[in-house]
């Protein structure tokens, strides 16, 4: 089995190349990525020699180089992650969105279709990694399930939920052999700070305000990453084609209890008097679009396949803070040059 992994350098496409690349030592895993800001070859320097695993560095946007890159390998599957996928980023800048995640997944989806039409079936499946945001957002009752109708709002879900459309697209007029999944938010190691969590850990280390959009009541459903990866792992292997899962952890927050449980999880292991951080909350202009609440029934994914998630949120959160107090030297490395002028520029704008 040789797979193609797109995204691979980045926050969760590294843990699923990692889960990959160890527990299936016969698969040739094939990693795939621009190493656009949010990639980085350090997520993967733990597995990097290992004799199943090759890094390949292009753009799925480019699609005479997808179409060669196919020919050449002849992958019997794909676990497409590639993306970007930050909403702020979104807002700003929407095209670089289409392009990546809409026309960067319909050229994957074109050259897997030649081979699977070419290679006599040997093409196994096109795996999608998608987001519960396609659905837009909840109010105060409800869930997300496989069945709820699609409803983005931000240019970042657009660019998803139109992906996903291609995907069911390529599956029902091609018979391409697909399976989407819909995860809700993530967090851990490995993950670019300037998405909340990861951001105020890095603000709290350092002292800086923990900017807080409106008042910080927006739930999101928080899932470990090495809980979705395990739930890929698992629908790659046990999905029927065609169908789609929703991944998540029932483990709904508003923005400033998981800012606040943040900030005690940071006092105690910083050694700072208790409530010193939770001073750093600064309260900041509203994310045009703010989708209000997200939360997952991941039941079918519970039912039909097994998949449970394994680590409680405080559980989690403190394994991960742990993580970027060991990882100074990550951080430093991400946290400059483009990323950091972004940043500067954005807190100035809100
Ligand atoms: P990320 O931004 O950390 O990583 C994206 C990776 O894609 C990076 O390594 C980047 O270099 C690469 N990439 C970007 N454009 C590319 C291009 N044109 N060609 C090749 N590679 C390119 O994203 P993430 O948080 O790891 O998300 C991975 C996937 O999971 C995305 O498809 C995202 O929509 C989905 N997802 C994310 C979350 C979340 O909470 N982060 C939740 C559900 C689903
Ligand atoms: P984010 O991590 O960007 O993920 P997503 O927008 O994909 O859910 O944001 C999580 C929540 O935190 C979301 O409601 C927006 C909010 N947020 C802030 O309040 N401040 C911030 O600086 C950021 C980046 C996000």
């Amino acid at each position: 089995m040789k797979i193609l992994i797109t995204g691979g350098a980045g926050f969760i496409g590294s843990h699923v190349v990692r889960l990959f690349v160890n527990k299936y030592p016969n698969y040739e895993i094939v990693n795939l990525d621009k190493l656009t800001y949010a990639g980085n070859l350090a997520n993967l320097s733990d597995i990097e020699n290992k004799a199943n695993y090759r890094f390949v560095k292009g753009d799925i946007v480019d699609a005479e180089f997808i179409s060669a890159l196919f020919e050449a390998e002849k992958f019997n599957a794909v676990v497409h992650l590639a993306a970007e996928s930050h909403v702020d980023r979104s807002i700003t800048n929407p095209l670089e969105f289409v392009y990546t995640n809409v026309i960067g997944t319909v050229n994957l989806l074109n050259a897997a279709k030649k081979l699977y039409t070419a290679e006599n079936n040997a093409f196994k499946l096109f795996y999608h990694v998608s987001t519960d945001e396609v659905y837009g957002t909840l109010g105060e009752t409800g869930m997300f399930t496989e069945t709820t109708a699609y409803d983005p709002h931000s240019p970042y879900s657009a660019s998803k939920a139109s992906s996903d459309h291609f995907v069911r697209a390529y599956h029902d007029t091609y018979k391409l052999p697909a399976v989407i999944s819909n995860c809700s938010n993530n967090y851990g190691p490995f993950h670019f700070p300037e998405k909340l969590i990861p951001l105020c850990i890095y603000n709290i280390k350092n002292n800086k305000p923990l900017p807080i959009y409106g008042k910080g009541e927006n739930i999101r459903d928080w899932l470990f990453v090495e809980d979705h990866a395990g739930a890929i792992d698992v629908i790659f292997h046990k999905a029927k084609t065609g169908s789609t899962y929703n991944i998540g952890g029932h483990n709904e927050w508003t923005n400033i209890d998981v800012i606040r449980l943040l900030c005690k999880i940071m006092d105690q292991k910083l050694n700072r008097p208790a409530g010193t951080n939770e001073k750093l909350i600064t309260f900041v202009k509203d994310r045009a679009g703010h989708d209000l609440r997200y939360a997952i029934d991941s039941s079918k994914l519970q039912q039909d396949l097994g998949w449970k998630p394994s680590l409680q949120f405080e559980e989690g959160l403190g394994k991960t803070v742990d993580w970027y107090l060991a990882n100074e030297e990550w951080l430093q490395s991400v946290t400059s040059g483009n990323y950091q002028k972004y940043y500067q520029e954005q807190y100035v704008q809100r």
